[in-house]
């Protein structure tokens, strides 16, 4: 599928691609509902089983090899379950001796290496919004991918998460030119943009649209790299940002109009996330105000659906 750099208006006059429907995944936090115990294997498999039942997904993304032993946690889960995971290898600074790299990149290694569990890894992520956060150069990023690519299996996916704006900006082009990614997350969030629910759905294709289409033109193939919305939600409660509003009801349409709109078109999309995290930490918008995280769940901590209408797009 071809995206061109464009404009909102074009994008909502240009005929809709008939394709196979994209793909349904979900971001997964790794504490238990009381917001500080690590998840185990068990609580793992309780998550999977909401998500398939609720959702039709067996894709989930995860952050950290490492952190809460997610890795050696997770996976004996998604192979019980037949579900795909999404290994995160955290990106922190670009010092060569970064902790937060070398550990997660020897766990995943190690686990890969292994070998009992690669039927179950979708794919390995190298940071999560490092260029946005502004942690690491897109040079520096291209070679952490190339490091990881080189020690991966074939069928197993190396890429990066980052903010829809640095794709679209150029941060990223040494990682889409580099050769070495095979898939690419963008996020984007209407809510973090300060939008109203009105204008929330249009401004997330727009932003969408714009990141895949930079990295169309810049990878020169539609189909070379496997592209995915990273993150996109909505949260049910918390506080307003800038016009955005916090609602069940939003939230609600935001699912069906939006995330649903995006999977139908064909594209694949993660959302941000399957269940509320009450033990997280707020998260700093780009206007430099805290606004609450613990109310980002399509569904409740407890895995119980928040809404009537359900998930199912
Ligand atoms: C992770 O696993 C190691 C080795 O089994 C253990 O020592 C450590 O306490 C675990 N850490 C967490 C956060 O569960
Ligand atoms: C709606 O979203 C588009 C795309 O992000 C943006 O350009 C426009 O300013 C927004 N409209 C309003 C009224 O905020």
């Amino acid at each position: 599928m071809r995206f061109a750099t464009a404009t909102l208006t074009l994008l909502a006059a240009s005929p809709a691609v008939v394709s196979a429907a994209g793909k349904l995944g979900w971001a997964l936090g790794n504490k238990k509902e009381d917001g500080s115990t690590c998840k185990t294997s068990s609580d793992y498999e309780d998550d999977f089983d909401a998500i398939k039942s609720e959702t039709g997904s067996t894709v989930v993304r995860t952050y950290s090899a490492t952190d809460c032993n997610t890795t050696s946690h997770i996976l004996p889960a998604a192979k019980s379950k037949d579900f795909q995971i999404v290994l995160g290898i955290w990106v922190y600074s670009d010092d060569e001796d970064d902790a937060s790299f070398v550990n997660d990149f020897a766990e995943v290694k190690k686990v890969v290496e292994d070998g009992e569990y690669n039927d179950y890894i979708y794919a390995v992520t190298v940071g999560s919004e490092s260029l946005y956060r502004e942690d690491v150069s897109g040079d520096f990023l291209n070679k952490r991918i190339k490091t990881v690519k080189e020690a991966m299996p074939d069928g197993i996916k190396v890429g990066t998460a980052d903010s829809w704006n640095k794709f679209q900006d150029g941060t990223a082009n040494p990682v889409i030119e580099g050769g070495y990614a095979d898939i690419l997350l963008a996020n984007a969030f209407s809510y973090w943009q300060g939008q109203k629910i009105s204008n929330a759905t249009g401004s997330f294709y727009d932003d969408v649209y714009q990141a895949f289409g930079v990295i169309q033109e810049k990878s020169g193939s539609t189909d070379g790299i496997e592209l995915w919305v990273g993150e996109t939600g909505w949260p049910t409660d918390g506080d307003d940002y800038q016009n955005a509003e916090p609602s069940v009801a939003n939230a609600e349409q935001f699912y069906h109009e939006a995330i649903c709109g995006m999977t139908t078109w064909g594209f694949n999309v993660f959302v941000f996330e399957a269940f509320d995290e009450p033990g997280k930490e707020g998260a700093v918008g780009e206007d430099g105000t805290v606004a609450d995280e613990t109310h980002w769940g399509a569904m409740n901590a407890d895995r119980t659906l928040k809404w009537d209408s359900g998930l199912k797009c």
